[in-house]
């Protein structure tokens, strides 16, 4: 057990009460099918939260568990309502990827008062001493992975003009991936490498809201007119998250960049991103898009289960990460997945040879 776990027990036995996250679940014993799991996942829209969502449903049910899944259209009332229904509808566990990561306060406080434990899975629920545990992967080494990628597509020489891009505010990743990204790039935007042209270098000059497509096609379209007008061209594009990457893509070849039937084009920047959606793996096979940033669902799924086994043993989630995710009120015991780069080069063997895309889906760009 953890020091903090350790604490938080004691802190539960003094109450002498079955808090969330406390050493007793008052599941122990209990079989499987006589347990529910309300998993609640943000959005529809995106491929990897219904992935997200199909593989922790799967492995749950695999052990005997009954799961509650539901999706909320990022639409945030839609899953306060979904995640208080959880918890009236007697839920033993939660495991729950919020759409903004500081609207379920209230929803958490009746989880702790009913002794639900409440997992935050990939995004950090914040501003609540009532999330027991975070399972993610390393969020700082994604904007790490995305910004060196950049870089490395960009090549030798330069100055370079590049524009940056950062996921939704309400998303406490958006701040790691920003932040590991420029913990890259700052030095070479300082020392001339690196020409942010539109002057835009703040998370919120560059944020898109519910990180969504069109919000960043629409962005990089003004960006084109109103900064590269004069004959100038865009050399790269930080984007930290797939879908963005393509409403990004989609501006840019409207405005003449990339392969054209004519073939008189301007070279496609590089642009980077995050989740290998199998539409990016697409683009990025076809030399279109530069690179993304892999996460496994699979995996993610996996330490989710394990995690809510835990709290239903009577335990505490083994964390590997205990210093990093403070929410506002308390530092989240975490456990943090790697993270793997994939360009062209590597689709087969990160993507393909792992079952994560079959070669047809990547040929096609199209799960199936
Ligand atoms: C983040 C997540 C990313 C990406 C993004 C948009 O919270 O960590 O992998 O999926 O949301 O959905």
């Amino acid at each position: 057990m953890t020091a903090l776990g350790a604490a938080a027990a004691l802190v539960l036995a003094a109450c002498g009460g079955e808090g969330a996250g406390g050493s007793s679940s008052g599941n122990e014993g209990s079989a499987p099918e006589d347990l529910t799991i309300g998993v609640s996942m943000p959005t529809q829209t995106s491929e990897r939260w219904i992935a997200d969502g199909e593989n922790v449903q799967e492995q749950l049910e695999e052990l005997g568990y009954e799961v509650d899944l539901q999706y909320a259209g990022d639409d945030i009332p839609t899953q306060s309502q979904q995640v208080d229904q959880m918890i009236t509808q007697g839920a033993d566990v939660l495991i729950i990827a919020a759409i903004d990561g500081t609207a379920l306060s209230s929803q958490l406080q009746a989880a702790a008062d009913a002794g639900i434990p409440v997992i935050s899975y990939d995004r950090l629920i914040r501003d609540s001493e009532n999330v027991d545990f975070y399972v993610t992967f390393d969020n700082f080494a994604v904007g790490v992975a995305q910004a060196e990628s950049l870089v490395e597509g960009l090549g030798e020489g330069g100055p370079f003009n590049i524009e940056l891009f950062a996921g939704s505010l309400d998303d406490n990743n958006a701040f790691f991936f920003f932040e590991g990204a420029m913990s890259v790039l700052q030095p070479l935007i300082d020392d001339g490498t690196l020409v942010v042209k539109s002057g835009q270098t703040d998370i919120e000059q560059v944020a898109t809201l519910r990180w969504q497509q069109e919000t960043a096609q629409k962005r990089m379209e003004d960006l084109l007119t109103s900064t590269y007008n004069d004959g100038s061209r865009v050399d790269g594009v930080l984007s930290p998250y797939d879908g963005l990457s393509r409403g990004i893509i989609t501006a840019l070849q409207n405005a003449g960049y990339g392969p054209t039937t004519d073939g008189g084009a301007q070279p496609m920047p590089i642009v980077t991103g995050q989740d290998a959606e199998i539409a990016s793996v697409k683009l990025i096979a076809d030399s279109v898009q530069y690179s993304t940033i892999f996460k496994d669902t699979r995996d993610l799924a996996e330490q989710a289960v394990i995690a809510a086994e835990a709290f239903l043993d009577g335990d505490e989630p083994e964390a590997n990460n205990t210093e990093d995710y403070d929410n506002g009120v308390k530092v989240v015991p975490s456990f943090l997945l790697p993270v793997e780069t994939v360009t062209a080069d590597n689709i087969q063997t990160a993507l393909v040879d792992s079952g994560y895309w079959t070669a047809e889906e990547v040929e096609s760009g199209q799960a199936e």
